[in-house]
């Protein structure tokens, strides 16, 4: 569905990815591992449209797809949430749901439905009720991250990128984030889910991929590699030194 071809992008000295090849199959959980700047956000970042790659290509649906903006992907079907929470703090929660989804000269959602379509998006995750017209920089940390992941669902995207976003939320909300992606992927959208965490990867994933040092060390099916084979394929050093205690 979705393919990226020998993409590399250096920042000066800094190589964040390296001829990095992977293929995303629709209706797939595809987690990308990997250690802390081993390149996972610049990726996010390209397959958004808001970096540029120096190098590569990427393809949908088997044709080069050459957009080059944040909203021609979005027109694309893809939707992302950033590592970062950006949020609207002095908009409602309801007007940060349906952000950027008005067009410039028609509304897509009828004012008196906006309400409703921002409820209905988060009841497909949220546990605890977030409230719709309250200051959206007022609320937890965890309840912006539901918002800004509503904000994206409420788009129905073919594609949903998600970059470590189960960070600032508790263990119920994860499950059901965890709930909804498996939702999502069984309709037939891909999801790709970024991560450190490996305790993450198992129970979710039906691909993997791993980066390490802006390279794409491998792709695979998930259960094919136990996680200490993952670990080791991560991060080596770290593996190595787990392995003595
Ligand atoms: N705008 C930028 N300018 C300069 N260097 C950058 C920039 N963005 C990323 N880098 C560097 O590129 C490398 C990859 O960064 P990236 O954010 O993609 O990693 P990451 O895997 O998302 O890390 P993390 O787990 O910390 O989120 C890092 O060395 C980072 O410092
Ligand atoms: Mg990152």
């Amino acid at each position: 569905m979705l393919a990226i071809d020998g993409i590399s992008k250096r920042y000066g000295e800094t190589v964040a990815l390296s001829d990095a090849t992977i293929t995303f199959r629709e209706g797939t959980i595809h987690t990308v591992l990997g250690e802390n700047g081993s390149g996972k956000s610049t990726l996010v970042k390209i397959l958004s449209g808001i970096v540029q790659p120096d190098e590569g290509r990427i393809s949908l649906d088997g044709a080069a797809f050459r957009e080059r903006t944040p909203a021609g992907y979005q027109r694309a079907g893809l939707a992302t949430v950033f590592q970062e929470i950006l949020i609207a703090p002095d908009r409602s929660v309801t007007d940060n749901i349906l952000l950027g989804l008005d067009g410039l000269f028609s509304r897509v959602v009828p004012r008196g439905r906006r309400r409703e379509t921002a409820a209905a998006a988060l009841r497909r995750f949220a546990v605890s009720d977030i409230p719709l017209d309250v200051r959206a920089g007022s609320l937890p940390l965890a309840a912006q991250q539901l918002v800004v992941l509503a904000r994206a669902v409420v788009r129905q995207p073919r594609v949903l990128i998600l970059d470590e976003v189960t960070g600032a939320l508790d263990f119920a909300d994860r499950e059901s984030v965890f709930g909804l992606m498996r939702e999502l992927a069984k309709a037939g959208s891909l999801l790709i889910f970024i991560t450190h965490r490996m305790d993450e990867v198992k129970s979710l994933s039906d691909r993997i991929s791993i980066l390490r040092g802006g390279k794409v060390i491998k792709t695979e099916d998930a259960g094919v590699s136990t996680s200490e084979q993952l670990l080791a394929a991560m991060a080596p050093q770290m593996a190595e030194e787990l392995s003595h205690v």
